[in-house]
């Protein structure tokens, strides 16, 4: 996994405990005197991070990260340098907004797009996200094109940004709508101004999963394979990454530690699956599991946001996977090739389809396991983050993405 310092507020990429240094908020809309008075300057601490894939419910690796409290607020606009407060701004969380809400609140910027025109002027949109889900938000500018520009300029990816709009509906999308001319507000905002673990979520029992999963590496019994296997997840460098790695970008696992969270899951399914088919390759099974994602380790970027990387977009972590895979094998003198064959396959197939996303399919009964416990581990956690994350006082909830009804009771 990496951490982009363009998307890191300009902080260094892997250096996960970062100072963050007082800074003074810029104000990006002008027609907001009032807003003023909450300007201020921050001191604090922070973090360190990571990612997780979709499908598989498995994306980037998480790192983790520690907030900032108790800053010193000094503020900016048109109050005096004498005047500081501290600002508290409430978080609204993504997954609670419902149409015709107020909004007043902040949120990370995932990206945006180029201004444009419209009836009344000049507008653009941006996508937002935080720890519950993302949304679209709209800023309606009027006719000084420059204004607008500089506002939509000053947006930057894993960024926060604060937000004073009102939810609407679009194409039965939710999105926050901010309009210049009605008093709306989009202001960058410093670190220490807002409650990281908002916006991200970190595992708590990472070292319990680590040792959980290192338990399942020393089960190996056939010598080259329990050497690649130490190579990795003994190597302290992989295993930082990996354990901090989120494994998607939206729901239970985009999460510091989802990677790690997952992959264990996996395992454990198949490790019980193994218990009813003792004759199939258990050394190949374990190892299997254990490898699959081990791509995205590079495939996802984490700042304040979980977000892919290049590498992630382009290549895959499926293709990621076997490049990491195969340059360890490698390295190991005399590894057999067939068992290098059978894990690189595992790696290749564990999509199960090619429309989805694997380029082959699995041919033999252990890569068909590993990728059933994939699949298995995603759908389930999935619609069990979806009931226990839905908002509503009725029974059932609706689900786009599976068109179906949930059942909440
Ligand atoms: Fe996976
Ligand atoms: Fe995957």
């Amino acid at each position: 996994m990496k951490v982009d310092p363009a998307q890191n507020n300009g902080l260094s990429l892997r250096v996960f405990k970062t100072v963050l240094y007082a800074q003074s908020r810029s104000h990006l809309v002008g027609d907001r005197k009032s807003e003023a008075s909450s300007g201020h300057v921050a001191v604090g601490k922070a973090i360190e991070h990571t990612a997780r894939c979709m499908r598989c419910s498995s994306t980037s690796a998480p790192l983790h990260m520690e907030e900032i409290y108790g800053l010193n607020a000094i503020k900016v606009g048109t109050m005096g340098p004498d005047e500081v407060r501290k600002m508290k701004i409430e978080k609204q969380l993504i997954n609670a907004l419902k149409n015709g809400d107020r909004v007043d609140s902040y949120f990370s910027v995932t990206y945006k797009k180029p201004v444009s025109e419209y009836k009344y002027g000049y507008m653009f949109e941006f996508r937002t996200a935080d720890r519950t889900g993302q949304m679209t938000v709209k800023y309606w500018g009027g006719d000084d094109r420059t204004r607008v520009e500089r506002l939509q300029d000053s947006l930057e990816r894993g960024g926060v940004v604060r937000i004073k709009g009102e939810v609407g509906e679009y194409r039965s999308q939710l999105e926050i709508s901010v309009s210049e001319k009605n008093g709306g507000v989009i202001e960058k905002l410093n670190p220490g101004e807002y409650e990281v673990s908002a916006l991200l979520t970190t595992l708590e029992d990472i070292p319990e999963m680590k040792e959980r999963l290192l338990q399942f590496v020393r089960e190996a019994e056939e010598p080259h394979l329990t050497r690649l296997l130490n190579d990795l997840f003994q190597d302290e460098g992989f295993m930082e990454v990996f354990s901090a790695c989120p494994a998607s970008i939206q729901l239970h696992s985009a999460a510091i530690g989802g990677l790690l969270h997952h992959t264990l899951n996996v395992v454990e399914i198949c490790a019980k699956m193994l218990q009813l088919q003792p004759g199939l390759d258990k050394d190949v099974v374990i190892a299997g599991a254990l490898l699959h994602d081990i791509g995205k380790t590079r495939s996802f970027t984490v700042t304040t946001n979980i977000n892919h990387t290049a590498e992630g977009n382009l290549i895959g972590h499926l293709v990621i996977g076997d490049e990491i895979l195969l340059d360890r094998i490698r390295s190991i003198d005399g590894f057999p090739e067939d068992i290098a064959l059978k894990l690189r396959h595992i790696v290749a197939s564990h999509h199960g389809r090619k429309d989805w996303g694997s380029p082959v399919e699995p041919m033999m009964p252990e890569a068909l396991l590993v990728h059933e416990a994939d699949d298995m581990d995603a759908k389930l956690n999935y619609m069990v983050s979806k009931r226990e994350e839905a908002v509503t006082e009725d029974d059932w909830t609706w689900d786009r993405r599976l068109s179906r009804l949930i059942y909440l009771k």
